[in-house]
C-alpha cells in the first residue's frame, strides 16, 4: 500500500520503518525542516535501537517531505505530538493543524488513521469536521503502545492491535488488517472513543503500578524491609505480574506524566473524581524529593561534593529526555550546591548548568558519590573494583534498584538503593 505518515517523531519514524519492512511505500511528512533534511541525507534524528538499520534496509520504499502531504496515499497516519498544555490538558493543536493541512487534499477513498494519543472524543470530532466539509472520511483510531528503547520490537510483535471504528464503517478493519499483514497479534476492535480510552487506561495502569511500588518502597524503608524482595514476592503471583514493579525515582518520559494528567482532567470534566489517578500522580510528584532527602541523609551536606549522575534519558536505550526524572535529579543536586557531573550513553543534557562527561571514566573519576538515575545496561555491568579505585568517596546510590548490591558491597563500596531497608 501507499502510506503517508504525518509527524516524524519516535512513533512516526518507527511506524514508517516497520511499514516499509512489511513492504509498503511510506512517505513521512514533518513540519520540522531540519529533521526532514537529516532524514533525506540518511541520518536518523532520534536514537532508537534498530531504527537506523531498518531505514537503510528499506530506503527504496521510504520518502521524506517537508510539510508536503503525499496526496496519493491509500492510508494517512497522524503521529504528531500531543503534549500537555500549561493546565495539564492535552494540547491537540498539532493534531488540529495536521487535520487543517489535510482537509483540502484528503478524499473519500483514503483512510485516515489517528495514532497520536488524543482525548476521548477527538476521533469523532475529526470525522465530523470532514463531514461538515462535505467529505465522508473513514477515520480509524489506532493508538500506539510501543516503548521507546524497544519500539521496533514492540511494533513488529505487539501484544495487541487496537482498532477503533465508527459503527457504520465496514471498510476500514480489512484495510488495517491488510496494512499490518505479517504482524501477528490479537485485534481489539471497538468504537473510536473506546480505542482512545484503552490507550489512556493502559498508560494510567502502568504508571499506577510504578507509583504503587514506590509507595511500598517508602513503607519498606520505614520497616527495614527490602522492596526488591517484596516486588519479587508479589510479582510471581500471576494475578499481579512482575512488570513495572521496580521501585525508583519515579516515572517520566513523554507519555506517562502527560497521559495520567490528561485522563485526570477528562475525569474532572465529566464530574468523576479520579481518586486513583490523583494518588498515582501525587506519589510520582513526591518520589524524587523523598529520595533526595535520603541522598542528603546519606551524604550529609552536598555543597561542593562531586557527584557523578549516571543517566540523563528518562529510560535506557533512548535519547529522549522529556520529563526525565534523571534530569530533575541533576537539577536538584545542583541546586543543593553539589558539583554534579552527568553521563549518558545517548542523551544530551540541555539548558542545565552541569557538565556532561564524554566517558563513564571521566564521570566517575574522583567522585565522592555515584548515583545511577537511568538503568542502562552499561551501568549495571560496571567493574565495581575499578569504580572503587577511581572514586574519591565510596557511596553508590542506586536510584533504579538495578545494580548488583552484593558485588558493589564486595568491592568495598556502600550501596544505597530505593526502599531497601
Ligand atoms: N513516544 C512514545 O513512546 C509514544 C508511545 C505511544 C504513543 N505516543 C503518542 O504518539 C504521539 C507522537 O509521539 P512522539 O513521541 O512520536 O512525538 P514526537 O514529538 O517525537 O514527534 C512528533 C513530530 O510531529 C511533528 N509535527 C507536529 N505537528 C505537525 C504537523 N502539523 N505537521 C507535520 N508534522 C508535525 C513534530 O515536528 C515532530 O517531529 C503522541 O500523541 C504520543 O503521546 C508516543
Amino acid at each position: 500500500m501507499n502510506v503517508c505518515i504525518i509527524g516524524a517523531g519516535y512513533v512516526g519514524l518507527t511506524t514508517a520503518a516497520v511499514l516499509a519492512k512489511l513492504g509498503h511505500t511510506v512517505h513521512c511528512v514533518d513540519e520540522n525542516e531540519q529533521k526532514i533534511a537529516a532524514l533525506k541525507r540518511g541520518d536518523v534524528p532520534i536514537y532508537e535501537p534498530g531504527l537506523a538499520e531498518l531505514f537503510t534496509d528499506h530506503q527504496s520504499r521510504l520518502f521524506f517531505h517537508h510539510k508536503q502531504i503525499h496526496v496519493e496515499a491509500d492510508v494517512i497516519f497522524i503521529c504528531v505530538g500531543t503534549p500537555a498544555d500549561s493546565k495539564g490538558k492535552p494540547d491537540v493543536s498539532y493534531v488540529n493543524r495536521a487535520i487543517a493541512d489535510l482537509t483540502p487534499h484528503i478524499n473519500e477513498k483514503q483512510t485516515l488513521v489517528i495514532k497520536s494519543t488524543v482525548p476521548i472524543g477527538t476521533n469523532e470530532r475529526i470525522y465530523n469536521h470532514f463531514k461538515n466539509e462535505g467529505k465522508h472520511i473513514h477515520v480509524v483510531s489506532n493508538p500506539e503502545f510501543l516503548r521507546e528503547g524497544s519500539a521496533i520490537f514492540d511494533s513488529l510483535y505487539p501484544d495487541r492491535i487496537v482498532i477503533g471504528l465508527r459503527e457504520d464503517d465496514d471498510r476500514s478493519l480489512s484495510i488495517m488488517q491488510a496494512l499490518y499483514a505479517g504482524i501477528h497479534a490479537p485485534y481489539i476492535v471497538t468504537s473510536l472513543s473506546g480505542a482512545e480510552m484503552i490507550k489512556y487506561a493502559a498508560n494510567a495502569f502502568l504508571a499506577t503500578k510504578i507509583s504503587f511500588i514506590n509507595e511500598m518502597a517508602r513503607l519498606c524503608e520505614a520497616y527495614g524491609v527490602d522492596v526488591v524482595d517484596v516486588a519479587k514476592g508479589i510479582g510471581l503471583d500471576g494475578r499481579i505480574g512482575p512488570h513495572f514493579l521496580q521501585a525508583g525515582i519515579g516515572y517520566g518520559g513523554s507519555c506517562f506524566p502527560k497521559d495520567v494528567t490528561a485522563l485526570q482532567q477528562m475525569a474532572y470534566e465529566q464530574n468523576v473524581r479520579p481518586y486513583m489517578l490523583e494518588a498515582t500522580k501525587t506519589i510520582n510528584d513526591t518520589q524524587l524529593n523523598w529520595y533526595v532527602q535520603k541522598i542528603k541523609r546519606t551524604l550529609g551536606h552536598m555543597s561542593k561534593k562531586r557527584i557523578a549522575v549516571l543517566g540523563i534519558a528518562f529510560k535506557p536505550n533512548t535519547d529522549d529526555i522529556r520529563e526525565s526524572p534523571a534530569v530533575s535529579l541533576i537539577k536538584k543536586l545542583h541546586a543543593h550546591g553539589a558539583n554534579v557531573i552527568a553521563h549518558d550513553p545517548k542523551a544530551v543534557l540541555h539548558n542545565v548548568d552541569v557538565k556532561q562527561a564524554n566517558t563513564l571514566e571521566e564521570a566517575i573519576a574522583q567522585a565522592d558519590a555515584l548515583i545511577v538515575a537511568t538503568d542502562w545496561d552499561e551501568y549495571k555491568q560496571l567493574n565495581w573494583a575499578y569504580v572503587k579505585q577511581m572514586m574519591s568517596g565510596n557511596v553508590v546510590i542506586d536510584g533504579r534498584n538495578c545494580l548488583p548490591r552484593e558485588a558493589i558491597m564486595n568491592a568495598g563500596l556502600n550501596y544505597v538503593g530505593v526502599g531497601r531497608g
